[in-house]
């Protein structure tokens, strides 16, 4: 089987991605696979590229591939491809989207505000949100152009900067919640092991904490029973709810017990430092292995 390791595009993620991808060939089964790297960094030129692949395994995080747009492109052309499909890569890619439908459904998430544009600007609003904030891009990972905000002096630098760095120029204003951050990895509809996460010298899991070597501890986490419950809950409730399938990753903050979501991944990294590579070999599944079921599954 011809498998093209998908990688690059032109988020601001694009370095996370090659990482993500040198790994995943790193780790393929050459016994099983013919395997095709393919790096692109102009989306026009991906339908050349993808010709004649059997199938497509993701390693692009962000626009331009955890977006929906790349997996429509492979949908029409008959190519499958790992993860979510396309409602649940565009759904989970917007923040304010996901995190309306999660309240829907009676998932915690933290208070917030969407701006489409600066006209939209309100240190008011900002005010009755109440301090401190995470000023986010709406549509960004891996923390890229994320800033926390004290009080209203630091809030237009930090919107300027979330809105340059945003491709649906839309972003995030989110009540900051001090907790425990914990990820949940979600392999074939199973939760795998939860992750506990403490950046070494970050106030919050920012871009070098997690990418750096030595950034951040991350530890398999034993949890009570009754909040593993309702960890577990809020997990599989998200994932359900915005429709996503073979495999995810939710992050969440802890507070005073109760889970709060941030957001749902749909191509989560995959790089030596990402989280669910260490949470699925702590279930005792490698990389390899891991790679093979996120493909087993994602043909079936
Ligand atoms: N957006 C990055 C790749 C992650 O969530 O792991
Ligand atoms: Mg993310």
């Amino acid at each position: 089987m011809k498998v093209g390791v998908i990688m690059g595009g032109i988020s601001s993620e694009i370095e996370v991605s090659l990482n993500t991808g040198k790994e995943m060939m790193n780790h393929l089964d050459r016994n099983q696979y013919e395997v095709i790297p393919v790096v692109f960094n102009k989306p026009e030129e991906l339908v050349e590229k993808v010709k004649g692949l059997d199938f497509a395994l993701l390693a692009l995080h962000g626009a331009y591939g955890e977006d929906g747009t790349i997996q429509g492109m492979l949908e029409t052309l008959g190519i499958p491809y790992t993860g979510s499909g396309v409602l649940a890569s565009s759904l989970c890619m917007n923040k304010d989207l996901s995190k309306k439908i999660l309240r829907y459904e009676g998932v915690y998430t933290p208070d917030w505000l969407c701006w489409d544009s600066l006209d939209d600007y309100s240190p008011e609003a900002v005010e009755r949100l109440g301090y401190p904030v995470m000023v986010k891009p709406n549509s960004g990972g891996s923390s890229i152009g994320m800033e926390k905000v004290n009080d209203e002096q630091g809030l237009h630098s930090a919107v300027l900067k979330a809105f340059m760095s945003d491709t649906d120029q839309s972003i995030l204003i989110e009540r900051y919640i001090v907790g425990q951050e914990i990820t949940c990895s979600i392999l074939d509809g199973e939760l795998l092991p939860v992750v506990g996460i403490t950046s070494a010298s970050s106030e919050w899991f920012d871009y070098s904490a997690k990418y750096e070597e030595g950034g951040a501890d991350e530890v398999v986490l034993t949890l009570p029973p009754e909040l593993e419950q309702s960890v577990r809950r809020a997990a599989m409730t998200c994932y359900k709810a915005l429709k996503c399938s073979v495999y995810a990753r939710v992050d969440i903050l802890l507070l005073d017990g109760d889970p709060y979501v941030l957001e749902v991944n749909t191509l989560p990294g995959m790089t030596s430092t990402s989280l669910l590579p260490k949470s699925s070999a702590a279930a005792g599944l490698s990389f390899s292995a891991l790679l093979d079921r996120i493909i087993s599954c994602s043909l079936t």
